[in-house]
């Protein structure tokens, strides 16, 4: 049982993204021969040979790198552009044209191949500051001024990031990727050692130490550049030059403030179109893996956190936006035509605007926010609660009182790890929802394992002779190790399988209401968990109360029970998050007995209920 929690957790911290390592390089090189050249070319003559002939090498990288990027119908362009580079460096072209060129190249390569430019997660300054002193000062001085104690005749020497030159011309990816990758032949190596996360904020914070802008410009969040793939693309010079002082104004005060960006914009339905957007756009150019897997992260990253405030206010049009997603990703799945994947798409989006709609008209209400701190606890609690309040009922009712410790460590260990699990996600990896969908999913059929065999034991004792001589055989020596774990892990396992996702979900709902429905929240959450209590009470009181026969019965068919719900939600977690095929069937649909309208789920649940009786009638004959 502690190995397969381990495993659990494994599961969630090592599944991470896979980057394009390749393409990411290739743009760093693009970069860098738009920022560097004018350093080594003016008016036409060589002003710094050996720079002039890094850009000529750079410049036949790119080109040859350009040639093994995957085949797609603009691989010809920028195989033609790249070439046209190669000439332009060589004829000595202004620094002006040659950058123009390397920033066309630049986004292209970044939309054409749908290549990840922005963070995942809010990048945070005050943390990067403490690792740049960390990492980077010794380098790049203190101050950032690249005069550390390690600088000196270092050739060529770290940069100087209050350089107001260089940071006119730097985006925030380049700084990203250089963190990132490094660059060879340099004292500047690959910081593979840190995060995504703080490799991001580490770049945030680099670039934004030449101009720093405290006070916020009007409208920063409707302002174009308010936009993290944008924010994160251009230069400074490019947003003056598109946007004037406004838009440079607006390019200083998100750099060194990006959380402006995220609590404003991490609305779910907003991300579940973005998402639903680049998935399409994945379609259309025949990456159908990513797209799929887009669509998946679209449902679990986004909508899922907010579905059950959906539900509380309009419960068909909850069903109907997750069985038009469902049909999304089998359209993908099965390649269904570029049309009719858009079609689909667009119906989603018109979904989602009816419930964004709904949404902001009526969830800032006290009482749906109410409702929805309520109802969240009460249903993940529930069965948690039914499988901790039984077992706690079983040792008070065998008389094995030494035994509640482990069920008590099983079920507080499991809010402390769920705690952590959420933390750790939020702010160390970037656990998708997909990773946590089969986290889920794996907990729950686990869970239905062991609930069967502590089922079936349970009842295989109904006849009170069978009990009573296990009880008096018992009653002196302790439980064996083995039968002591195995509850703790249940209670573990129950407990922790809804505690990581209950929190997220009240997170949801805490970024969707102002300071109002916040103290809502709270008073939601207290009823909720009250009405546990007492049910926990009751259930204990009464089946105690229960002659051990009846008792053994009753609890024996909970656990059996809980174990088919549980089966039927594994079922539904696991093709949640795309990696069990789905097959929807025309059936009744109910969420608390863990039955979905699909083939997998349904057939499992029925098969385990024929074995079950078929077991259950051989012993009592
Ligand atoms: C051992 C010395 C050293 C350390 C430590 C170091 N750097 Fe550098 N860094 C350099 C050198 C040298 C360059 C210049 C490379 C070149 O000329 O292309 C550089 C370049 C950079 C650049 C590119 C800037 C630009 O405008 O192109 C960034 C960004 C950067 N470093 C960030 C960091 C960060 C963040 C850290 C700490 C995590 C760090 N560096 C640690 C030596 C170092």
């Amino acid at each position: 049982m502690k190995k397969i929690i381990f495993y659990l957790m494994f599961a969630v911290s090592l599944y991470s993204q896979a980057i394009n390592a390749n393409s990411q390089q290739l743009l760093q090189l693009i970069d860098y021969l738009g920022v560097d050249y004018a350093g080594a070319v003016e008016q036409g003559r060589v002003i710094n040979e050996a720079e002039y002939k890094e850009m000529l090498d750079f410049s036949a990288g790119i080109h040859q790198q350009l040639a093994a990027l995957p085949d797609n119908e603009v691989k010809d362009e920028l195989l033609m552009q790249g070439a046209k580079l190669s000439q332009w460096v060589r004829d000595k072209k202004p620094a002006q044209q040659i950058k123009s060129l390397t920033d066309t190249l630049h986004s292209t390569i970044i939309s054409v191949y749908n290549i990840t430019v922005t963070p995942y997660a809010q990048p945070e300054l005050k943390q990067a500051a403490l690792l740049y002193k960390q990492h980077c000062a010794s380098c790049h001085g203190v101050t950032g001024e690249g005069n550390g104690a390690a600088a000196l005749g270092m050739d060529p020497p770290p940069i100087n990031f209050h350089d107001i030159n260089r940071y006119q011309q730097r985006t925030l990816y380049g700084l990203f990727s250089t963190i990132t990758q490094g660059v060879a032949g340099t004292g500047m190596t690959a910081f593979t050692e840190l995060t995504d996360k703080q490799r991001w904020s580490l770049a945030f914070y680099v670039g934004s130490l030449a101009v720093k802008n405290d006070i916020k410009p009007n409208d920063v969040n409707h302002h174009p550049l308010a936009d993290m793939t944008i924010l994160t693309t251009i230069t400074p010079a490019q947003a003056k030059a598109q946007y004037g002082e406004q838009g440079e104004q607006v390019m200083t005060f998100l750099r060194s403030h990006p959380d402006a960006l995220f609590t404003d914009k991490t609305s779910p339905i907003e991300f579940t179109k973005q998402k639903l957007r680049d998935s399409f756009t994945a379609y259309q150019k025949q990456k159908n893996d990513l797209a799929y897997q887009l669509a998946v992260s679209a449902y679990l990253d986004g909508y899922e956190l907010i579905e059950k405030n959906i539900g509380a206010l309009d419960k068909q049009l909850m069903f109907d936006i997750e069985a038009a997603m469902t049909d999304l990703r089998n359209k993908i799945r099965s390649t269904a035509s570029i049309d009719s994947v858009d079609n689909q798409i667009t119906t989603i989006n018109k979904k989602l605007d009816v419930a964004a709609a709904l949404l902001t008209s009526k969830s800032l209400s006290k009482e749906a926010t109410f409702a929805g701190a309520f109802f969240i606890l009460l249903r993940e609690g529930l069965e948690a609660l039914l499988i901790v309040a039984a077992l706690v009922a079983f040792l008070v009712k065998t008389k094995r009182l030494d035994g509640l410790r482990y069920i008590h460590f099983g079920w507080v260990s499991a809010l402390i790890v769920g705690i952590l699990t959420w933390w750790a996600s939020v702010s160390l990896f970037n656990i998708s929802g997909a990773s946590r969908e089969i986290t889920e999913g794996i907990a729950a059929i686990v869970a239905t394992v062991v609930l069967l065999y502590v089922g079936f034991w349970m009842h295989d004792k109904t006849s009170a002779a069978k009990w009573k001589s296990f009880i008096d055989d018992n009653m002196h020596k302790a439980l064996s190790s083995g039968t002591l774990w195995t509850l703790s892990g249940l209670s573990f396992i129950a407990v922790y399988r809804e505690a990581f996702e209950t929190i997220l979900f009240y997170q949801a709902l805490w970024v969707q209401t102002g300071p109002d429905g916040q103290a809502m929240v709270f008073s939601g959450f207290i009823t909720a968990a009250a009405v546990l209590v007492v049910v926990g009470w009751l259930i204990m009181r009464y089946s105690v109360r229960l002659p051990l026969r009846q008792f053994f019965a009753v609890t024996g068919w909970l656990m059996f029970i809980l174990a088919i719900i549980f089966a039927g939600k594994g079922i539904a977690a696991l093709q949640e998050a795309g990696v069990l095929m789905s097959y929807p069937v025309n059936f009744f649909r109910v969420d608390l007995l863990g039955i979905y309208p699909n083939l997998q789920g349904l057939l499992l649940q029925f098969v385990l209920i024929v074995l079950a009786l078929f077991l259950l009638r051989k012993k009592s004959n």
